[in-house]
């Protein structure tokens, strides 16, 4: 078989720049080790950028997010008992985040996708990019027991922080940069009205929180755990306490409860892979880089990712130009390095580091109440949640 460009991982990015080199008439075959049900199951990100949206919008699959998604012009930082509102909106000439899960927005591409009649294969196994540094790409694996090649004139590495696309590269021909937090998040999902119609993002001598949302019934919320916990050990109940008692006392009061699902526990990591280009392979969002998810920038930046490699192969068929592919792995890893500066200093700023001791709780206070009293700093921040510029 032959196609023009294969995907490997169908997540969000594998999906988008299908979705978007199909609009171009620039044929795809996507495919994922998992099932569509196990990726639809993944509860991840639910803050998208206004360039996330207009992507979605570019691809014609933003009729539910437009319908569905809540509009956030603003966010709150709690500390010292109170909530301190930033106004994304009023500090960024107008702009705003949608909060639209992950899950949703891959549901609505896998199923234009599916209307579209794209070639998809789910529960590929052993997928293995082979011939990217010379003129023969091709993509081998193996589905319902037959083994399949397919050739093509270039692959696309959408597979995740554990796909096989990073480390097919030859050790010497990459470059990684690495940070492990001591911490990690512990997420769930409760049908109750969220506590806030906006996001609070707390910071607390007990550890960071934060509540989310997916809609006006459903809330997420989060709070920081240790690395080695396990979310079984985490009751309800113990829950709940736990997520009240790192909230200004009279936000806490107004928390819904109700049972909880879809808890689990994630470790926080900055890790950047230079470059993103291996002659005819292309690494696109957590295949090359992870962000600790204080901030909401993980999908955000796979998708501008998606953004410049799509501009580069649109441009490769239409005008038979290597600039922007040439160009790609420059341009995404600048944008990518200002995402991974801005998540790791929100996670500095709002978690409880033991090994830090009472100075890093003062620099932490010091910065969180210049933050609020500075328009300039307020704006600095709010800049980079809403997104900075593709
Ligand atoms: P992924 O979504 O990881 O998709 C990769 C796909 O590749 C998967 O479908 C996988 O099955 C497939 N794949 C992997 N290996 C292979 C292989 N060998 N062969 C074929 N297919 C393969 N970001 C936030 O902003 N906020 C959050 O709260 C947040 N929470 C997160 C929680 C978790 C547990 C994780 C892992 C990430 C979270 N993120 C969050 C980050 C965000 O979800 C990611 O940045 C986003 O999913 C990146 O999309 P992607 O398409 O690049 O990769
Ligand atoms: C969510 C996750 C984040 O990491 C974040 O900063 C904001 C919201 C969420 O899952 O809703």
């Amino acid at each position: 078989m032959r196609t023009q460009i294969v995907i490997i991982g169908s997540g969000p990015s594998g999906l988008l720049l299908g979705q978007l080199l199909h609009h171009s008439g620039i044929d795809a075959v996507v495919l994922d080790r998992a099932t569509h049900e196990h990726i639809l199951g993944r509860v991840r990100a639910g803050v998208l950028e206004e360039g996330t949206v207009a992507l979605m919008e570019q691809c014609e699959a933003a009729q539910r997010l437009h319908a569905e998604g809540l509009v956030h012009d603003g966010f709150s930082l709690a500390f010292d008992g109170v909530l301190h509102r930033i106004d994304l909106a009023g500090l960024t000439d107008g702009k705003c985040v949608t909060v639209y899960g992950q899950t949703e927005l891959t549901r609505d591409l896998m199923e234009q996708r599916a209307r579209n009649g794209g070639v998809s294969y789910y529960q590929a196994e052993n997928a293995q990019p082979h011939g990217f540094d010379g003129a023969s790409p091709h993509v081998t694996f193996q589905h319902d027991g037959v083994e399949h090649r397919i050739d093509c004139d270039f692959i696309v590495g959408c597979d995740g922080f554990h796909g096989v696309s990073r480390k097919s590269v030859p050790q010497d021909a990459i470059r990684t940069f690495e940070r492990v937090y001591p911490f990690g998040w512990l997420g769930a999902l409760a049908e109750v009205p969220p506590v806030d119609p906006e996001l609070i993002y707390a910071h607390h001598e007990r550890g960071f929180a934060l509540c989310s949302m997916r809609s006006r019934s459903r809330s997420r919320y989060y709070i920081q755990c240790g690395i080695d916990e396990r979310a079984e050990d985490w009751s309800d109940v113990r829950f709940w306490d736990e997520l009240r008692r790192r909230l200004p006392e009279q936000d806490a009061a107004r928390v819904t409860v109700g049972e909880t699902f879809e808890k689990s526990i994630v470790p926080l990591r900055s890790f950047v892979a230079e470059p993103m280009r291996f002659g005819r392979l292309f690494l696109v969002g957590d295949a090359a880089h992870i962000v600790p998810p204080t901030g909401a920038k993980g999908l955000n930046l796979a998708v501008s990712d998606v953004h410049y490699l799509f501009e580069g192969l649109r441009e490769f068929y239409a005008e038979k130009s290597h600039a922007g592919i040439d160009a790609y792995s420059q341009r995404a890893l600048s944008r990518v390095w200002k995402a991974v500066r801005f998540s790791w200093s929100m996670t500095m700023l709002l978690h409880r580091f033991p090994d830090e001791g009472c100075f890093g709780a003062k620099m932490q206070e010091a910065e969180l109440n210049y933050l609020v009293q500075s328009r300039a700093a307020t704006t600095a921040m709010a800049e980079n949640y809403v997104g900075l510029p593709f």
